[in-house]
């Protein structure tokens, strides 16, 4: 029996899910969603939390604020309320519905913005008006994911030395691209101890992290517009670029197998079967991590209409679906993990 006093004292470390016979390949699916946030940003918010309150930045008063596609703002909120903090998050027109309500709920103020800035895209003119509430009132603290140090430490502290206790022989990690505060945390982690461990980035096509071309992506969580000030590129040996209707279709093949997921599942989920296709993977053994699960998506990428709109009427072909779903189901299951 578990019992918990606050929000943030339960968090499933534990779980993997074997995907070989979905991607044909020893590839285990670290699943962070289960917690009261229901994402891997509980983490990182509860680190940089902690950490402002030690340094004195947070104090009884003092309104968090910070800017957010959803998750880190679903997280703030419980850590807000569990403390008596107030919080405002600042997103924008992707935030999920959900996640907004979820918000709501927990007593946090949420502010959207409608229209990108000019150069800097929507997450530019988020960051502006974080600037602009800071400078006219002293109370707001900004935590600033985007290049706090606490969000990656969050990550080097407990996802990766988690997955280097589950998996000691591990070859590969797949860790998705947002602020890049877990891939970061986990590339340190690893190339810090000298463990022969090959990362792996999996970023959105329409991202500018890692030097591609800025362009229209309709998932939250991972990708940028500018790119992340935490962001090391020495640390990271390859970058996998994923088109967002293979994520819907990599969502969707999950879903038919009993596992709802979130859209960035979905993207590193499909950037790591790529990988593992297109590099000699028979003995390696590999981790990715999936950061969400799939209810705060229901009204997107699990919604037809939503997909009909923003992906035309093709992007889930009942055929694919089918041809793949017979495709996974005749993957031989009779190997043991390889770990
Ligand atoms: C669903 C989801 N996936 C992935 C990420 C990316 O994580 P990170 O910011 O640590 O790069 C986020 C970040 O908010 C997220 O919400």
């Amino acid at each position: 029996m578990t019992v918990i006093s606050a929000p943030v004292d339960f968090n499933e470390e534990e779980l993997y899910v074997d995907l070989r016979s979905i991607v044909g390949h020893a590839l285990f699916l670290k699943c962070e969603g289960f917690n009261f946030a229901g994402s891997i940003k509980l983490k990182a918010a509860r680190e940089m939390v902690e950490a402002a309150e030690w340094s004195g930045d947070l104090k009884p008063g003092s309104i968090l604020i910070e800017s957010s596609s959803g998750n880190l703002g679903v997280a703030l909120s419980i850590i807000a309320a569990s403390k008596g903090y107030g919080f405002v998050c600042v997103t924008d027109v992707r935030c999920n519905v959900s996640a907004r309500r979820a918000m709501e709920a927990l007593g946090s103020q949420v502010h959207v913005i409608p229209q990108p800035a000019t150069n800097d895209g929507l997450l530019g003119a988020r960051i502006a008006y974080v600037r602009a509430l800071c400078a006219a009132d002293e109370r707001y603290v900004w935590l600033n994911q985007y290049a706090n140090a606490d969000n990656w430490r969050a990550h080097s502290r407990t996802t990766a030395p988690a997955i280097a206790r589950h998996f000691p022989g591990l070859d590969v990690l797949f860790v998705g691209a947002g602020t890049t505060g877990t891939l970061m945390g986990c590339a340190r982690y690893f190339k810090e101890l000298r463990r022969r461990v090959r990362i792996v980035a999996v970023d959105s096509v329409g991202s500018v992290t890692f030097g591609g071309e800025s362009g229209r992506r309709m998932i939250p969580g991972l990708g940028t517009s500018v790119r992340p000030a935490l962001l090391n590129e020495a640390y990271v040996d390859d970058v996998v670029v994923v088109e967002e209707t293979d994520t819907i279709r990599t969502c969707h093949r999950l879903a038919r197998r009993g596992f709802l997921f979130g859209g960035s599942t979905g993207t590193v989920v499909s950037g790591a079967g790529r990988w593992l296709d297109e590099h000699d993977a028979h003995d390696l053994t590999a981790v990715a991590i999936a950061p969400d699960l799939g209810d705060r998506y229901l009204d997107t990428i699990y919604h037809p209409k939503w997909l009909h709109e923003f992906y035309g009427d093709d992007v889930l072909a009942t055929d694919d679906l089918t041809g793949d779903l017979e495709r996974d189901l005749s993957v031989n299951h009779s190997d043991s993990p390889a770990r």
